[in-house]
């Protein structure tokens, strides 16, 4: 079984590219490639695509392993650079070691540059991961910051909130029980109660506690959020939905995960200006050990997947790298706070949940919410060992 590899190729004979691709191939790689012989083809190389390794094996006077190594260390990528040279001599070889070319193969030992290939995608690897995890340190360190903003904020307003409805109690006491002042008491109260109960949320999320947690059934939030949505989403957007018959339940709250959702379909609509389709779907998805998946969070076991897809203006892969930062919002001031994906994965991950992003720029966008699926629904019909492409390694 050969393995997929997506080869940079830095080299300026096309016979010596044969017998590299050959040499790859012999040793079990089925070869994606592109070749630069020239630092503006390079460049290009480097724009479109993501690779898995680079092999440098043409040395010119003016085209050389510094001038090839620069552009690849400049961007930062965790790109292994291999260097399958002859002629290139120790001096040549010392100097692309301490610029941080990772190796350097005499061209007249393939074996060695096969295993170099090896160790550099393995040690690759290995970076990759770290990094991510230290991302994902960072967003969490900034969401408990927030969280405990938002937690101080919302403790004080509380009682602000609780002294307005004492007051619209004993206002509504002092009028005649039907006059229209009853009436504008009444409204102060039921506007008071609403404002108590959105404190309760974000006290909540402060805190990550779990505020009333039941049985959640996604096909009613589903139905029920597109309702409420309606309006602001306009006659422009054709909206579908696609539910599951006997969809598993999940346990949470349920004016939580109404509000991941309309988080998710109000970013849609502004992702669609000129109008679109937008399409929820639900589905009861099992995950297996998921072997190759390249998916950070995701775990086995019984899920309840939650869809959103767009065919909007879709999104380049450095917004998908921040689009959860608290305050991170690619919108006109005044349009966005940038807190709508970020309150998502707070709730999302409390419930032990996750999400995926699959987007590319003019290509829509598509968010995967997986909450676990309740025990008791574990025997429903789903899908099995369903492991989605997300951006992961873009
Ligand atoms: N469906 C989508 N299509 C294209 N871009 C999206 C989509 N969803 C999110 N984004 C990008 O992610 C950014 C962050 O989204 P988020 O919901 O967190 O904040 P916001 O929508 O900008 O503001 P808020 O939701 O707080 O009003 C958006 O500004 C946008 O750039
Ligand atoms: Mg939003």
């Amino acid at each position: 079984m050969s393995t997929p590899l997506r080869v940079l190729i830095i080299e300026n004979s096309e016979q010596r590219t044969k017998l590299l691709l050959g040499v790859l191939h012999e040793g079990g790689y089925e070869v994606e490639y592109q070749r630069a012989d020239s630092a503006p083809a390079l460049a290009a190389c480097l724009e479109g695509k993501n690779w898995d390794i680079a092999i440098f094996s043409a040395v010119t006077d003016d085209f050389g392993i510094a001038e090839a190594l620069s552009p690849i260390l400049e961007k930062g990528l965790n790109l292994p650079f291999v260097v399958f040279a002859d002629g290139a001599g120790e001096e040549a070889a010392s100097e692309a070691i301490r610029m941080g070319a990772a190796e350097w193969v005499r061209r007249d030992n393939p074996a060695q540059l096969l295993a170099a290939i090896r160790r550099e995608l393995r040690q690759s690897a290995l970076r990759r991961r770290q990094q991510q995890m230290e991302q994902r340190v960072r967003q969490l360190e900034k969401l408990e910051a927030l969280g405990k903003l938002a937690g101080g904020v919302a403790h004080d307003f509380n009682n602000v909130v609780s002294a307005i409805l004492g007051w619209a109690e004993l206002g509504a006491r002092d009028v005649e029980p039907q006059s229209d002042a009853a009436e504008s008491f009444e409204q102060i109260r039921q506007q008071a109660e609403r404002a108590a109960s959105l404190t309760r949320q974000l006290l909540g999320y402060a805190r990550r506690e779990t505020l009333e947690p039941c049985e959640v059934d996604l096909n009613s939030v589903a139905g029920e959020t597109i309702s409420l949505l309606q309006r602001l989403i306009g006659d422009k957007i054709e909206v579908t939905l696609a539910l599951a018959p006997n969809l598993g339940t999940t346990r949470a709250d349920p004016s939580q995960i109404e509000r991941v959702l309309m988080n998710l379909c109000l970013n849609a609509r502004d992702a669609m200006p000129e109008g679109g389709s937008l399409r929820i779907e639900t589905r009861n998805v099992s995950l297996s050990e998921m072997s190759g998946s390249r998916q950070r969070d995701a775990r086995a076991g019984e899920y309840v997947l939650l869809t959103v897809s767009d065919t909007g203006t879709g999104m380049s892969p450095e917004t998908i790298e921040r689009i959860f930062e608290p305050f991170f919002t690619t919108k006109a001031e005044g349009h966005g706070t940038g807190l709508g994906l970020t309150t998502a994965l707070g709730v999302v991950t409390q419930y032990d949940g996750w999400i995926e992003v699959v987007s590319r720029p003019g290509e829509g966008s598509t968010f995967h919410v997986f909450l676990p699926a309740s025990e008791a629904e574990a025997n429903a019909p789903g899908e099995t060992g369903a492991v989605f492409a997300g951006r992961e390694g873009a």
